[in-house]
């Protein structure tokens, strides 16, 4: 059935009845978990060991789609940022050439049962690369029990994209073991605390006036998004448009300084539709001192134009902090952009449609499984 939008007024996010009538399958309880997600992450990765060999390889390719492929790009931001570690996301069905036996390949997928995810796993077995995944259940599952591949299971019952922490902490796990720490379980612990304490006054109970990411929302509404970050935040940039995506079902755009001012930047002379847009900044307090005047420049160039504008300064001391806590802000802004928009944020109909009438087409997880039969 199509799903109906209607527009709401901004002061139905002060509504907490209203709320729970349009989120129907309790997205708010998902976005809640977040700051306990993490806790739980880290302590599922403790039980996580990796072969001694594992240590000779040359690189991590991080292999997953979608909810479960963003916590790979977290990770490449933040290890870049730290370690000499050299690490790719791939969001497709082919594995780079390079890819080979001395190469660490970790899939992830919530389900298990993704089959850009399966596939790349299939050629990174047949490569003799490394390997180790990340699932809640399904064919990834199935497939490491079968060939002996070191695997980690994470609770179900979330969406893709609220179980970003477990699918986000483990690669950090993954990193220390093969002898490069990103980040150490002290500072985890500091994330999780400012995380906790920043989510309890972003949840609906806590009224527009003193909620951030209702005020957000409320810019938001009605507009098309274009999100900015840089550096270790870039990630976090595509984070907002994807969620904005799948919880409010809206449109929403992003790109990254300082590139943006080498091309993108020409579409902000004579805009189209202007009043419709909206441009949002997520600042950092890392950034290259270069990089701070790319950003002055591009914002009175957006300024001149009498474009709105909302900076978002992220929270923390760490990289790590900074990464965290503009997402928990981010997830709830587009839960209230859901509510605005009167649609329930969980469901992602056209996502499970698309994979049902793919797999009729396809009939790939049954050859997944026939070579999962043959091998091993
Ligand atoms: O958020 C979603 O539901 C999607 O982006 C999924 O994460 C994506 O389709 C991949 O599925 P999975 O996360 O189960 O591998």
């Amino acid at each position: 059935m199509k799903s109906e939008t209607r527009s709401n007024s901004i002061s139905t996010l002060d509504n907490v009845e209203a709320i729970r009538m349009i989120d129907k399958e309790n997205m708010g309880r998902m976005i809640s978990s977040f700051p306990s997600l993490l806790k739980e992450a880290v302590t599922l990765s403790r039980g996580l060991a990796l072969p001694r060999d594992y240590r000779n390889v040359k690189e991590i390719i991080v292999c997953g789609m979608g909810g479960s492929a963003i916590g790979g790009d977290l990770f490449k931001d933040l290890s870049q940022s730290i370690t000499p570690l050299r690490v790719s996301v791939i969001r497709d069905y082919d594995l780079p050439n390079h890819v080979d036996g001395n190469s660490l390949v970790v899939a992830v997928s919530y389900s298990g049962n993704t089959e850009e995810t399966l596939e790349a796993f299939k050629q990174a077995y047949e490569r003799g690369s490394r390997m180790v995944a990340v699932a809640s259940n399904g064919l990834l599952e199935k497939a490491c029990s079968k060939l002996k591949i070191p695997f980690l299971g994470v609770p179900s019952g979330y969406t893709p994209r609220s179980a970003l922490p477990l699918l986000f902490i483990p690669l950090l796990k993954i990193a220390e073991e093969i002898g490069f720490p990103v980040v150490g379980e002290g500072e985890l612990a500091e994330a999780h605390r400012l995380v906790e304490e920043y989510n309890h006054g972003l949840t609906p109970e806590n009224p527009l006036s003193r909620n951030p990411a209702k005020q957000l929302a409320a810019r938001l509404h009605e507009k098309l998004p274009i999100i900015y970050s840089m550096g270790h935040l870039k990630s976090v940039a595509l984070r907002y448009k994807d969620q904005i995506n799948e919880n409010a079902k809206m449109r929403a755009m992003c790109d990254q300084l300082p590139e943006a001012n080498h091309n993108e930047v020409e579409a902000w002379e004579k805009i189209d539709f202007k009043e419709l847009l909206h441009v949002v900044f997520i600042d950092s307090r890392f950034k290259n001192p270069y990089l701070a005047e790319s950003i002055n420049q591009l914002v009175s160039t957006i300024e001149k134009e009498g474009v709105g504008l909302s900076m978002v300064k992220p929270l923390g001391e760490t990289m790590l902090e900074e990464m965290l806590s503009a997402i928990i802000l981010g997830d709830w802004v587009s839960y209230y952009l859901a509510i605005l928009r009167g649609v329930d944020p969980a469901p992602v109909r056209l996502i499970s449609e698309l994979k049902m009438k793919h797999d009729e087409k396809t009939r790939y997880f049954e050859k997944f499984e026939e070579w999962l039969y043959k091998s091993g």
